[in-house]
């Protein structure tokens, strides 16, 4: 089912904006002038990936800095190894994998950007 999620204009190219659409937490991003779609969680630990940096297609996670493809959701690096000195649990535990992302297809319509969710 194609719900509306923004106008085009409301996301600039290489931003990115989160929505709740059809019960699926969705970030939507801008690269270029093309729409993608992807889940809002973090395969590795669930941080909002709104919150993170978008470079070219590679959509970085503000928490740990594991590293997505917004084309095809595909996880390209896991969270980053902690500093020597972290009193915290190391994000780059193996026990810890990350996942790639959800995805879903993006239509266009008189200015508006529609999400395909099942
Ligand atoms: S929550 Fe995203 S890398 Fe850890």
């Amino acid at each position: 089912m194609l719900i509306k999620a923004f106008e085009e204009k409301e996301i600039a190219p290489g931003g990115m904006k989160a929505a709740a659409l059809g019960g699926r937490e969705v970030v939507v991003c801008n690269y270029g002038g093309t729409f993608y779609a992807v889940e809002r969680a973090c395969g590795h630990a669930n941080a909002r990936l709104e919150r993170g940096a978008l470079t070219g297609w590679i959509l970085t996670c503000p928490l740990h800095y594991a590293q997505f493809d917004i084309r095809s959701g595909e996880a390209l690096s896991g969270p980053a190894p902690k500093a020597p000195d972290s009193k915290h649990a190391d994000p780059a535990d193996p026990a810890h994998k990350t996942r790639s992302l959800k995805t879903w297809p993006v239509k266009l319509e008189n200015g508006a950007v529609f999400v395909d969710i099942p």
